[in-house]
């Protein structure tokens, strides 16, 4: 790269991520991005053709779509999501969709990529752009096919915390050459654009991946079935720790459909029996000095309450969720106290929160 003198720029090194990427997914056309928030912009100001509408979406997923939307002059608007596989019900999508849709913005979870066939019918129905968050999708399957290649387009990211690791950097795949040539003027300020492409239709942006990062990310694409392996490792380790504590379940525990998973979160679900609600719980796990958050949680239609949304659904399970701490650094022993600790709390909730009550009265 530093001999070659070509830093940025749609490098050899960016083209080189992309042909594997394209590959690695089955899919025709990868453009490679500064990252993934910004390939779900562009998307949503190309669907939007220039108007200001809505794109419905998940409120049961990462904070940063709502934001996308308003970038790309949109509005997000919520739909309910499946108890199953926590991603959007078709049915609820429908209901959502008025004369002001411009898109639907799917969001793939770890642990399940969602009724995909059902939204691309209600798509279809509706003449609307069906397009993919699919950053925790990695390596997974739906009906045998690796995603990057469903909806119009899927968008992927290499930040640091995800499977393939860039530093920083995104990637949309799509099997739809326009709109790929579309993405790719996009990305660099529209220079050269004409046609279909033209400053009517594209606002243009910096939204190039340069070489360091493709060249990070190269190396950890190379890891990928190793890393996988290993994710997939420490959750069956997990599910050996944590297995019989009554009201505690792990997402994607066995893998309902049998399709390839990609392990890389590990969240558990806690109802009863389980003894203390999920907020206490979270607070006295971290206590004990566990790395743990809640997921997904709080729901973002309450930041965005306009125009009101009712998800039940999202409501319920948003209280649900436990994420455990994941990724390489996580050891065996590490897994085994926390399943201990998981039992503990189990076993002890009620005259926990019995103690805690009696602190509270004066
Ligand atoms: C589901 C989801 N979508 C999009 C993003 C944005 O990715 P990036 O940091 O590459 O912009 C993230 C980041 O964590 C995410 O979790």
């Amino acid at each position: 790269m530093v001999e070659r003198r070509r830093l940025t720029n749609d490098g050899p090194l960016v083209q080189e991520l992309e042909a594997q990427l394209a590959a690695y997914h089955g899919v025709h056309h990868c453009i490679a991005l500064a990252n993934a928030g910004l390939g779900l912009i562009m998307l949503m100001q190309i669907f939007s053709g220039g108007r200001q509408g809505e794109v419905v979406m998940p409120a049961f997923t990462f904070r940063g779509l709502p934001h996308f939307a308003r970038w790309a002059g949109q509005q997000p608007r919520f739909a309910d999501i499946d108890l199953n596989t926590q991603t959007l019900s078709p049915v609820a999508v429908e209901a959502a969709i008025s004369e002001r849709t411009t898109a639907i913005l799917a969001v793939c979870n770890f642990n399940s990529p969602g009724d995909i066939d059902g939204l691309a019918e209600v798509a279809a129905r509706h003449d609307l752009p069906l397009f993919f968050d699919s950053v925790y999708g990695v390596g997974t399957a739906y009906r045998g096919r690796r995603l990057g290649s469903f909806g119009r387009a899927e968008v992927f990211s290499l930040h640091a915390t995800k499977l393939i690791n860039g530093f920083e950097g995104g990637y949309v795949t799509t099997n739809d050459a326009p709109l790929a040539r579309q993405l790719r003027y996009q990305r660099n300020f529209c220079y050269g654009a004409e046609g279909d492409c033209s400053a009517d239709m594209l606002i243009g942006l910096n939204a190039k991946l340069n070489e360091p990062h493709a060249a990070m990310a190269l190396l950890s694409l190379a890891r990928i079935d190793e890393t996988i392996g290993a994710n997939g490792a420490r959750f069956e380790e997990y599910a050996t720790a944590c297995a019989g504590i009554p009201g505690l379940r792990l997402l994607g525990h066995p893998v309902p459909d049998g399709e390839p998973r990609n392990y890389s979160l590990v969240v558990a679900e806690l109802a009863p029996p389980w003894p203390l609600d999920r907020d206490l719980t979270l607070a006295l796990l971290r206590a004990e000095g566990l790395a743990i958050s809640a997921y997904y949680s709080p729901p973002l239609n309450r930041d965005w309450p306009d125009p009101p949304a009712h998800l039940p659904v999202t409501e319920i399970l948003a209280s649900r969720f436990l994420q455990l701490p994941a990724g390489h650094l996580v050891s065996r022993g590490d897994i085994e106290a926390i399943g201990a600790l998981l039992r503990f709390l189990a076993r002890h909730g009620p005259s926990i929160r019995a103690a805690l009550a009696e602190e509270r009265t004066p």
